[in-house]
């Protein structure tokens, strides 16, 4: 049987990436995110389109190059066709596109939100690939939501948050503290060096399998506002506890739902993906429910939470094996159901 050899290409908001997957491999996977964004606070659209386009030509040849891959031995082409920000997608669209009618090759668009969640099927994102049916607690900058997981493609949203996203939250809450964007991944780092249980924040009730971020983020930024009018200081001198103690509010508010979701549909096999899913927190979380409630948890090897182009060329694998391609004229598409 001839190699299957499929080009990924993910531009859905602030990290161009591209890699190659041969069989169930991964031979490369290549990212540049974009700095430009630290400087404002968040992502600015027409920024990330722009570096977008700078990036994709390099990040494709260089994926091809750590592959050892010609891009005459390429079999297919897969991209981001949704959800993210529009003039992103647009770069790794046209860029696919343009790429698989010169080699003609067929051309496969993939769900961002399916691949965080398919990248747990990549041969060395795990130990083990999850069982169907298995739960998904995807995590990111722009989603929050428990996903039910009955096949590859048969995915059912049953939980997802009605304001903000958790890796918002974490990135909100850390620019109260004057942290660069995004703050995820410092929040985590320094939460690591303070006390959990120095200050509490109140959590959300909502029914069912609903998130809600919005309340612990203002009940941060009253603290902060009502501890600096004493001290100015107080962030400065309380940083690491602060971050510790939001981290540990989030997780907890993850982690609620996700186990009441587990009990009432009696599903024990448990994933985490996107983002927020690098986590030291709720990754120690996930851990702890093995013992506590016989949980098997999946949680992806570190470069395949956040965005990336493996979990893309991994989708579009699955979709080449079942003959589902995708027509030269499909259009990026910001908001794609799962
Ligand atoms: O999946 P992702 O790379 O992009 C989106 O599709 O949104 O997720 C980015 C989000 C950001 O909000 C970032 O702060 C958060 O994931 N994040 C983290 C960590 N690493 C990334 N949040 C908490 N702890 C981390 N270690
Ligand atoms: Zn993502």
């Amino acid at each position: 049987m001839n190699d299957i050899i499929i080009l990924g290409i993910e531009s859905s908001c602030d990290d161009t990436s591209a890699a190659i997957i041969k069989n169930h491999t991964i031979l490369s996977n290549i990212a540049a995110s974009q700095k430009i964004h630290i400087e404002y606070g968040g992502v600015v659209p027409e920024l990330a389109s722009r570096a977008h386009q700078q990036n994709i030509i390099p990040v494709v040849q260089k994926s091809l190059s750590v592959a050892n891959i010609q891009q005459k031995d390429i079999s297919a082409i897969g991209f981001t066709r949704g959800p993210g920000l529009l003039g992103s997608l647009l770069v790794g669209t046209s860029f696919a596109k343009s790429l698989a009618m010169s080699l003609d090759v067929p051309l496969i668009e993939v769900n961002h939100l399916q691949a965080h969640i398919l990248a747990h099927f990549i041969d060395d994102a795990n130990p083990k690939s999850p069982e169907f049916p298995f739960l998904c607690l995807t995590v990111s900058g722009g989603h929050t939501m428990i996903v039910l997981v009955k096949d590859y493609f048969e995915m059912e949203i049953i939980g997802k948050t009605s304001d903000d996203a958790a890796g918002e939250a974490f990135d909100k809450i850390g620019k109260i503290f004057d942290l660069d964007y995004p703050a995820g991944p410092i929040v985590d780092k320094l939460a690591k060096l303070g006390d959990k249980t120095k200050f509490k924040f109140n959590k959300p009730h909502l029914e069912n399998y609903d998130y809600s971020f919005s309340g612990i983020k203002t009940s941060v930024l009253y603290f902060i506002q009502k501890q600096e009018k004493e001290n100015p200081d107080f962030v400065k001198e309380n940083l690491n506890d602060l971050c510790a103690s939001v981290q540990k509010a989030i997780v907890e508010i993850l982690m609620d739902k996700l186990e009441k979701a587990a009990k009432d549909l009696n599903i024990n096999e448990i994933a985490i993906a996107g983002g927020v899913s690098a986590n030291s927190g709720l990754r120690e979380a996930m851990k702890l429910n093995e013992d506590k409630l016989g949980w098997k948890t999946y949680i992806p090897k570190f470069e395949y939470t956040t965005d990336n182009a493996a979990m893309i060329a991994m989708v579009a694998k699955l979709k080449f094996e079942r003959g589902e391609f995708t027509d030269i004229k499909a259009v990026a598409t910001s908001r794609y159901e799962i």
